[in-house]
C-alpha cells in the first residue's frame, strides 16, 4: 500500500480537506479553552504511543510549535530538529538519508526546507507519511487549511467568495497553495502583487487550465491595484463568462465588495534584491466602502505590511488564523494516521492516489533538467537520491512538470533512445504511454538532442507509440 502524503494542498481532494474541517470543529468542540473559543486547552489520548518528528531546515514559530501542540493535544510525543546546524544536516546528511532514518523514530514526519520540491523528495525516501510543512516557494498546503477553516469559521462560504490576495505572490508558498484551494472551491480570486510579484506563470496556468479559471479583463474592475481577477468556473463551461462581462460581473459580485484580503509579506529569504512599493494594508486602505465587510488574514510573520493597528479592528482575524493551526493540524495527523480507526476516516489513510499524467524518469546526466533553479533537484546533497523526472501535462500544447517542485516546462524535444530520433511537434495523443516512457528521453531543445548524436525524425506524424 502506498503511503499517504500531503506535499501539496492538492494531495486532499475537497472531501477531504472538508472532513479535515469537521474533525477540527470537533476538536474545537470538545476541548477548547472556556476563555478562548479558538484555543485548544485541553487534551484527549486517540494518538497515546504516537511520536510526530518535525524536520525543519528552515525558520519557524506558528507551523512547528502547533504541530508538536497538535500531537501533544492528541496524546502523542513530538521531537524534532528545528535547527540544521544541530542535526546532521550540518554534516552534509542528504534529506533522503534523514527521512529514511528518522522513518524508523516516529510515525509521522513534518518537514519544513528552503528547496521547492523537498517535501516530495521526502516522500520518496519515507516510510512513514510526510507533511509538507513548507518547501521553498512551492507550497504550504496546512497553511491553507488555516486559512480556509478560518474563513469557514467565520461563516463565509467559499463559492463565489471575493478573496484578494496581496503582496509578494510570486515567492509565498502560502499563496500558491491558497490560490488553487480558493480556485477548487470557487471562490472568485483578485491579485493585489506588489511590484514585479505576480503570480508565477506555471501556478497562474494552472488556474486557468486545471482548475478553470477565467481571467477578468483589466480595464472590467475598478482597483487599479489589481493585477488580474480570476473567476473560477461553477459549470465547466463557465470559461465563456470571459466573453459575457455584464453577466460577469454579476457573478464576481465586485461592486458587492471584496470579502477577503489575504496579505502577505516581502519573501526577503526568495530574492536577491530588495522589495520596493511593498503594498501596505492599514486602516487607511480598509476604509475604502468595498472592504466594509472583509476579513483580513495573513499567515504570519508580518514585518511592516499589516498595520498593528489593525489589531482591534473585528475585520482581523489574523491571531484567530494562527490559533487554528492546532486544531486543524491535530484533525489533519489523526486522519493521516487514522487515529480514530473509523471506517468513515479510511479513504485517507488509504494510499497515495497516483498522478495520472504519464511520468518520465530521465537517465542520469542526460536530457532536460528542471528549470526551476531552487529545485530540490539541484541540490548537491541530494545528487544521488532527486533524479529528473517529469509528468507530461497534456495540453493543447503538452508540458513538462517537474515531479518534485512541479514548474512547469512549455518547450522541449522527446526522442526515442531505441530509434535515435527525437520529435517536437508530437501531439499530445501520439504521447508514450507509461509502459513506453522509458524508451524516450527528453530534451531541452534540437541542439542539445542533437549534441548527443539525435537526428530529428523524417517522418513527421507517425505515430510513436500510440496508445
Ligand atoms: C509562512 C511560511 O513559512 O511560508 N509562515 C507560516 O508558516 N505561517 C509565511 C511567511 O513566512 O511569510
Amino acid at each position: 500500500m502506498d503511503l499517504r502524503h500531503v506535499t501539496s494542498i492538492n494531495d486532499l481532494d475537497n472531501d477531504e480537506i472538508e472532513q479535515v474541517f469537521a474533525l477540527a470543529d470537533r476538536y474545537l468542540d470538545k476541548l477548547k479553552d472556556a476563555d478562548h473559543p479558538h484555543r485548544i486547552g485541553e487534551s484527549t489520548d486517540v494518538a497515546k504511543g504516537a511520536i510526530l518528528a518535525s524536520l525543519f531546515y528552515e525558520p519557524s514559530t506558528r507551523t512547528r510549535l502547533s504541530f508538536e501542540a497538535a500531537m501533544i493535544r492528541l496524546g502523542g510525543k513530538a521531537i524534532g530538529s528545528a535547527d540544521p546546524a544541530t542535526s546532521s544536516a550540518a554534516k552534509g546528511e542528504s534529506l533522503a538519508d534523514t527521512v529514511r532514518v528518522a522513518s524508523n523514530y516516529a510515525d509521522v514526519l513534518v518537514i519544513r526546507h528552503p528547496r521547492d520540491g523537498a517535501a516530495k523528495l521526502a516522500a520518496e525516501y519515507a516510510d512513514v507519511p510526510i507533511i509538507n510543512g513548507g518547501d521553498g516557494a512551492h507550497e504550504h498546503p496546512t497553511q491553507t487549511l488555516c486559512d480556509l477553516f478560518t474563513l469557514r469559521r467565520e461563516n463565509k462560504q467559499l463559492k463565489n467568495l471575493n478573496v484578494a490576495v496581496s503582496g509578494d505572490l510570486k515567492g509565498s508558498r502560502t499563496i500558491h497553495s491558497f490560490v488553487y484551494a480558493l480556485a477548487r472551491f470557487g471562490a472568485n480570486i483578485m491579485l493585489m502583487p506588489a511590484k514585479g510579484m505576480e503570480l508565477p506563470a506555471h501556478v497562474d496556468w494552472r488556474l486557468r487550465h486545471e482548475y478553470r479559471c477565467g481571467p477578468l479583463p483589466k480595464d472590467r474592475y475598478d482597483n487599479a491595484a489589481m493585477d488580474a481577477l480570476y473567476v473560477t468556473a461553477k459549470q465547466p463551461h463557465q470559461l465563456s463568462l470571459m466573453a459575457s462581462p455584464p453577466e460577469f460581473e454579476r457573478n464576481v459580485r465586485v461592486k458587492k465588495g471584496v470579502d477577503v484580503v489575504y496579505v502577505t509579506r516581502f519573501q526577503k529569504e526568495r530574492w536577491t534584491e530588495q522589495g520596493q512599493d511593498y503594498p501596505k494594508v492599514d486602516a487607511k486602505f480598509l476604509k475604502a466602502r468595498k472592504y466594509r465587510e472583509a476579513r483580513v488574514l495573513h499567515p504570519l510573520p508580518r514585518v511592516g505590511e499589516l498595520d498593528a493597528s489593525l489589531d482591534r479592528d473585528k475585520r482581523a482575524v489574523y491571531f484567530q488564523q494562527a490559533a487554528y493551526g492546532v486544531p486543524i493540524r491535530m484533525a489533519l495527523i489523526a486522519l493521516m494516521l487514522d487515529l480514530d480507526g473509523r471506517n468513515k476516516w479510511k479513504k485517507f489513510a488509504d494510499g497515495f492516489e497516483k498522478s495520472s499524467h504519464v511520468l518520465f524518469d530521465q537517465p542520469k546526466d542526460a536530457g532536460i533538467e528542471c528549470i526551476n533553479g531552487n529545485c530540490i533537484v539541484h541540490d548537491k546533497l541530494e545528487r544521488d537520491y532527486a533524479k529528473s523526472r517529469f509528468h507530461l501535462i497534456e495540453a493543447e500544447t503538452p508540458r513538462l512538470r517537474c515531479f518534485y517542485c512541479e514548474r512547469d516546462i512549455d518547450s522541449f524535444v522527446i526522442a526515442n533512445r531505441k530509434t535515435r530520433h527525437y520529435d517536437t511537434n508530437l501531439t499530445a495523443r501520439q504521447w508514450p504511454d507509461q509502459k513506453h516512457a522509458r524508451d524516450f528521453v527528453l530534451f531541452k531543445d534540437t541542439q542539445q538532442a542533437e549534441h548527443v548524436g539525435y537526428a530529428k525524425r523524417q517522418q513527421a506524424g507517425r505515430k510513436a507509440k500510440a496508445r
